[in-house]
């Protein structure tokens, strides 16, 4: 089956470098526990979100990666402080990280929560972007992306997106105004602002370009 996604500009992972610094220690950590759930936080933030998730689904083992130097630094200490064993926090751009690190159909849900807008930048958007394919590869079948935002826009987009590109079954519910997942849901709730959330499934035998594709040095 050819998914209309495929008629699209591909992601060329071969052209990215290895991310800075990367700790061998993690992809043991991942060789190791593949029998456990795996879940991916992309942009986590200075971490509430993942050390809360982590703390409640304590079989589960996720990866929380954040690019951003000093929300690192306050995720790491938190992380430290509260000495959760299937917490990792990566300090990294999780589009290097997670081409480098993760192998195909390895992951079970994947939380972008509250993205950047990229209001002058729409093809960095998650969903217009290439990568959005690379990611979805590494997803088990069955395995979900589950996006939040408080931008119509941003959701507008990317529900058409998960459709009509991506060919993804997806469901769109309003975040409870009493949730606290995250700082900036914490915001934007507080201000009265309405939150939605996406939660995109990966159908089984979906097919992407990259379904074989495992990084080699
Ligand atoms: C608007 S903030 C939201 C942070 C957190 N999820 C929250 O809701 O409080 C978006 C975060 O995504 C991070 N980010 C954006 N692109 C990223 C990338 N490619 N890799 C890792 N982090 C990224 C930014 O550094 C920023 O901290």
């Amino acid at each position: 089956m050819k998914l209309s996604h495929q008629h699209n500009r591909a992601f060329q992972p071969n052209k990215l470098h290895p991310p800075r610094d990367f700790d061998e220690a993690v992809r043991s950590i991942l060789t190791v526990n593949t029998h456990l759930p795996l879940i991916v936080e992309i942009g986590a933030g200075k971490g509430k979100h993942a050390l809360q998730y982590a703390k409640n689904f304590p079989n589960n083992t996720l990866i929380a990666i954040e690019r951003t130097s000093n929300k690192f630094q306050a995720f790491a200490k938190l992380a430290k402080q509260h000495n959760v064993p299937n917490l990792l926090p990566i300090h990294a751009d999780a589009i290097a990280w997670i081409v480098y690190a993760l192998a195909p159909k390895s992951v079970d849900a994947v939380y972008l929560l509250y993205p950047n807008p990229e209001p002058h930048n729409l093809n960095q958007q998650w969903l217009n972007m290439p990568f959005f394919e690379f990611l979805l590869s590494r997803l088990k079948d069955e395995g979900e992306v589950i996006l939040a935002t408080n931008i119509a826009s941003y959701m507008d987009n990317a529900q058409q997106q998960a459709k009509q590109i991506w060919q993804l079954p997806s469901q769109c519910s309003q975040v409870a105004t009493d949730s606290a997942r995250t700082h900036f849901e914490v915001k934007y709730l507080a201000r009265g602002e309405i939150c939605w959330q996406l939660n995109m499934r990966k159908p089984t035998g979906y097919i992407t370009r990259f379904d074989n594709w495992i990084y080699q040095k």
